[in-house]
């Protein structure tokens, strides 16, 4: 995130499955406003206590139900190995979830385990394949930044980073 300088005043940011809350916390610095789920209760009280001067809007929700207010409404969501650890019988609702509250202009950040192939993996964690990513792009986002590079280079593990953002009406 240093390396590119943001204008995030009066930025909505979602971050996903926020676990203890970091993610949210840098977002938050860099002057998002943020809100932060899990579907832990234990993880939101946990973030609660470590920050207690947070500006976090932290909440205990569910990704694979969540609120109605939250489409189209934020202009940075942030997926951090979220995905992965999901299994696949959920994968496409997930996708559509996490796109879905993509605001028009706004960008979604992707961090997970990438797979080559299509064969499906034997997780947890079961990483993403481009098949699945194309995904994203069918419901409307596309692809502006991805990163594929070596979490562990004895195991061959690849992680995966995707910008997306949803193109505003008007540019369309
Ligand atoms: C592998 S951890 C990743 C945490 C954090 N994003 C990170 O990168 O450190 C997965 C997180 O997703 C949360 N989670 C699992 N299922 C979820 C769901 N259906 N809705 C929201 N959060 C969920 C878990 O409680 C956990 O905090």
């Amino acid at each position: 995130m240093t390396k590119h300088p943001l204008t995030t005043t009066g930025q909505k940011a979602l971050v996903i499955g926020c676990g203890l809350g970091d993610d949210a916390e840098a977002l938050a610095q860099r002057g998002f406003e943020v809100t932060a789920f899990d579907i832990s209760p234990t993880a939101i009280a946990w973030s609660q206590q470590r920050f207690p001067h947070s500006t976090v809007n932290y909440v205990v929700e569910d990704l694979l139900a969540i609120p109605s207010q939250w489409h189209l409404a934020f202009d940075l969501v942030f997926e951090c190995r979220n995905i992965q650890a999901l299994p696949l019988s959920v994968r496409s609702s997930v996708i559509s979830t996490i796109t879905s509250v993509v605001a028009p202009g706004g960008k979604l950040l992707v961090i997970n385990r990438f797979r080559e192939t299509e064969a499906e993996p034997s997780g947890p964690p079961w990483p993403l394949s481009n098949s699945e990513l194309a995904e994203f792009e069918k419901l409307g986002l596309h692809q502006t930044q991805r990163f594929v590079f070596l979490e562990s280079e004895q195991l061959d593990v690849k992680q995966l980073l995707i910008e997306y953002q949803r193109r505003h009406p008007a540019t369309e």
